[in-house]
This record gives structure tokens, C-alpha cells and sequence, in this order.
């Protein structure tokens, strides 16, 4: 039985007597794969360190396309998933010694529920069919051959696996998911524009058809389809056969809690169309930081370095010049920002004082107590109308809220490398806390970030 939006939300919400109550423990044995591989199947590979797109970052934020600096299809694909997906960096604990990666896409816990499955048609020198990102080994599994029904050149299929985030997160856990799809969205929508492609976003399809169409194993969903360039011609019909492959057991026994799965079914089926289109930005290119630099580059702080040192005013107002999006209002404490008063600012095009002084406690106590909010130089925090968007979309329209805020976050991140800040998202904060702090009588609070100085890192390797 189905769970609608309200009551997902409701159950789903930090507050501290939830947190003093649940003590969720780790079961570090049953702790899921964070690669999905599909065995015995053609790897491809793709081409390592492709060409750099010759373009600077803030240039691809403001709408600029780039030029296509691939030589042919394999050079193309590697550098479209080599700049939205694949592995970047790698971080080792020192106690243990243990080695994890980083990708070029942020998620929350770095447990990457998202998969990268991709469609191909008409690329010269690349065989039209269905196939899935490896990015542990930056390889494409060919997973079918000829026409499975998408239109565009590429199309990229973003699935969840729901069950790599619930491990660690519970109940809470399906909105990370929606969130990091969201991220994974705008890295893909950048790395295409930063090559000359136009993304067109497809959110309202049939779950069960896109599913078996891709032929994905039983615990990855469909969340999101990115056309990117849709220039040629309808829907196919052509013949496919897909080879599907054996997907790899993540963990030994994979166990969704209860909320999940009904609340995901009450979020299928297509209801009215959600589509967007890509549009193109004005003006001539600014230049500034590459853009291959900043996205492989683009790194979550740990915290940031607190102390006076400010972010100045034509930062800020770059960063929020990426953070307009539709049914989504951002309110920004601002602690550090040169020449403008500290406290909660509501930005709607304008920016409205909404508390007066120093809200550097408040930021981290609302985000469950983590400091990185107070030690920023703004710490925000996304309301998202989802009364009206449910109203408009139905339960779906849940997911499409939570799509839209990790976008949003996705740019704030690449706006922040490109200023030479740091940037974390956030996703863990006292829900009705944060709504009650920030007047909020319309609107719920599904996204926190914090933008700064970052402190250095020693656990990442290069
Ligand atoms: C949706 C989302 C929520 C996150 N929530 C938090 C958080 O509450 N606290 C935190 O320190 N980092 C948070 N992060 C950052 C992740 O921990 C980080 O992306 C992950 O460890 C991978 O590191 P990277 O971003 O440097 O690649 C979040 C990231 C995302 C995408």
C-alpha cells in the first residue's frame, strides 16, 4: 500500500527526541557495494583523462556552451562521465589505513545510490545500444545492442539504489537518494553543456516500462531520463537485444525499512508531464576556472576555517545568482560576507532581512549540530513548496522538489570551486526546528549548505 508525501515527511523528520531515541548502529558486515557491476556482459573502455572542454566554469553556470573537443564517440562519452561521474580522488583513514573514492558527483555519506545507465543512437564509431557507467573502472558494460526506444544521441538514465543509503541513513535515507539524483542531474546537464550538448530532463515516465526497458536489476529505480541532444528523429522501433548481464549482490542481506518501498510506490506512475528544458544563458564568455579543474577538483570541506575571514559581496551575489529554481526559495545566514550585515537573509531576487546578528550557533544547532554550518561564511537553507508541487504532480511531485534542491546544490558547489570557496551539502538538520526559526508557515525545509573557507584535509589523496 502506498504512503503518501505527508506522512513520509512526517516520519522522516530529525528532531532531537527521535535522535536521542534511535540508536542505529552499523552493521559494518551487511555494509553494501558502492559499485554495481553487471557480469558477463562487453566492457568498453573508455578512454582515461580525456581532453579538458575549453571552457571556464562560471561560463557553463551562466548557460555558455562549450565546444565539442572530442575526436570522435568513445572520446565523447568518456569525457561526458569522466566530468560527471567518475572517480576523483581518493581519501585514506589514517588509523586503518582504509582507502574510499571520491567521485566527481557528491552523495550524501559517500554511499552513491545513483547509477549511471546510458543510451546510445547514431554516434559514429559506437555501437547504438544500452549500457551501464562503470566508474570504478571508467568502462562502459555493454548491456544490449541496436534501438531501446531513446531518442536522443545519449540519453542517461539515472537509477537509485535505495538500499545503499538506507543501510546507513534509515527511513530518512530516500530523500539522499533524491537529493544526490538531483546532483547527478546537474553533473551530467554541466558536463554535456561544457561540451557543446543541450540537456532536456524527463521526470514523469512509466517506472515499470523504463525499468524493464533497461532491463536493471530489481533494486535500482528509475528516477531520471537526460536526452541530450534530441536532434534527430522520433522514438525508434529499430530492433534491440538486450544481453541484461548479472547484476552483482551489493551485501549479503539487503533490507529496505519499512517506509521506503511504499512511499517509493506512491511515487511511481507518470502523472502530468515534468520536462525540462535546458535553456541557453547570454552574453559573451567571462572566463575564469576551467571547468574540467573545478568539476574534477569539486570537493566536499570537512568544516570550514571559521575565524574573520569573509567571503566579499560579489561572491555572494554570484552564488546566488545559481540558486533561482522553481517552487524552491533559499534563506542564507549570513556570518561572513563583506559589507553585509550578519543574520538570516530570505532571497527572493532581493534580499529580505529576516533576523538581525550573529547566527553562527543557530546555523549548526539546526543542522544537527554540525559545526561546518556555523564555520562557513553563509550557511543556507532550501524551502521547497511542496504542498504546491504535490498539488501539481502528485507524489511525484516529492521526488521532483528534491531533484530540484540537489541541482541547486550541485551549482552551488561548482559556483563555489569556481570562486575558489569550499562547499558541503547538508542534509541532515531539525526539520520543523529550521521551519519555526525561519517564520515558515508555507514550505518545508529538504536542503541545507554551507559555503566557505574549507580546513585542509588529510585524508584526501589527489
Ligand atoms: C544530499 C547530500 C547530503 C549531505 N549531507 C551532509 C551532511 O549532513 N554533513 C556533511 O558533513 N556532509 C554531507 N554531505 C557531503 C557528503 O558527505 C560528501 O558528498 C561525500 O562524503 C563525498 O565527498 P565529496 O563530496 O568530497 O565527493 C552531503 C552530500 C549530499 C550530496
Amino acid at each position: 500500500m502506498g504512503l503518501d508525501w505527508r506522512r513520509y515527511h512526517e516520519a522522516t523528520k530529525h528532531t532531537p527526541e527521535r535522535l536521542r531515541r534511535t540508536a542505529h548502529a552499523l552493521d559494518w558486515d551487511n555494509m553494501p557495494n558502492p559499485f554495481r557491476h553487471y557480469e558477463g556482459v562487453p566492457v568498453f573502455d573508455l578512454p582515461a583523462d580525456p581532453a579538458a572542454p575549453e571552457i571556464a566554469a562560471w561560463d557553463v553556470l551562466r548557460g555558455c556552451f562549450g565546444t565539442e573537443p572530442a575526436a570522435d564517440a568513445v572520446q565523447l562519452l568518456s569525457q561526458l562521465l569522466f566530468y560527471s561521474a567518475s572517480i576523483s580522488a581518493t581519501k585514506v583513514v589514517p588509523s586503518t589505513g582504509y582507502r574510499y573514492a571520491l567521485r566527481v558527483n557528491p552523495s550524501s555519506g559517500n554511499l552513491h545510490p545513483t547509477e549511471f545507465h546510458f543510451a546510445t543512437r547514431g554516434l559514429d564509431g559506437w555501437p547504438d545500444g544500452l549500457y551501464h557507467y562503470r566508474p570504478s573502472q571508467h568502462m562502459a558494460e555493454q548491456r544490449g545492442r541496436g534501438d531501446f526506444g531513446f531518442a536522443a544521441p545519449i540519453t542517461v538514465v539515472l537509477t537509485t539504489i535505495a538500499w545503499r543509503e538506507a543501510w546507513k541513513y534509515g527511513d530518512r535515507a530516500y530523500r539522499y537518494c533524491l537529493l544526490d539524483i538531483g546532483h547527478a542531474w546537474e553533473a551530467v546537464e554541466l558536463s554535456g553543456r561544457a561540451m557543446g550538448w543541450r540537456c532536456s530532463v524527463v521526470g514523469s515516465f512509466d517506472d515499470g516500462e523504463v525499468a524493464a526497458r533497461l532491463g536493471a536489476a530489481p533494486d535500482e529505480w528509475p528516477m531520471l531520463i537526460l536526452e541530450l541532444d534530441h536532434a534527430t528523429t522520433g522514438i525508434g522501433g529499430g530492433a534491440s537485444d538486450l544481453m541484461g548481464g548479472t547484476p552483482n549482490e551489493l551485501s549479503d542481506s539487503p533490507e529496505l525499512p519499512e517506509l521506503i518501498e511504499p512511499f517509493h510506490e506512491a511515487t511511481c506512475g507518470p502523472g502530468p508531464e515534468w520536462r525540462v528544458e535546458q535553456q541557453a544563458g547570454s552574453g559573451q564568455p567571462m572566463g575564469g576556472r576551467a571547468f574540467g579543474e573545478t568539476v574534477r577538483g569539486r570537493r566536499s570541506a570537512l568544516d570550514f576555517v571559521g575565524g574573520d575571514r569573509t567571503m566579499t559581496f560579489q561572491q555572494f551575489i554570484a552564488l546566488l545568482s545559481v540558486a533561482t529554481v522553481p517552487w524552491i526559495t533559499v534563506f542564507v545566514y549570513v556570518h561572513r560576507v563583506a559589507g553585509l550585515a550578519p543574520g538570516v537573509y530570505k532571497y527572493t531576487g532581493d534580499l529580505e532581512l529576516i533576523r538581525a546578528g550573529d547566527q553562527r550557533v543557530a546555523a549548526a544547532g539546526l543542522s544537527l549540530g554540525q559545526g561546518l554550518a556555523g564555520n562557513a561564511c553563509a550557511a543556507f537553507s532550501i524551502i521547497a513548496d511542496l504542498e504546491g508541487v504535490t498539488a501539481r504532480y502528485g507524489d511525484r511531485g516529492y521526488r521532483y522538489a528534491h531533484f530540484a534542491a540537489g541541482a541547486l546544490g550541485q551549482r552551488l558547489y561548482i559556483a563555489a570551486g569556481a570562486l575558489g570557496l569550499g562547499a558541503t551539502g547538508i542534509g541532515a538538520f531539525f526539520d520543523d526546528r529550521v521551519n519555526s526559526y525561519l517564520h515558515i508557515d508555507h514550505g518545508q525545509v529538504i536542503y541545507h549548505f554551507a559555503v566557505g573557507y574549507p580546513v585542509q584535509d588529510e585524508r584526501l589523496e589527489a
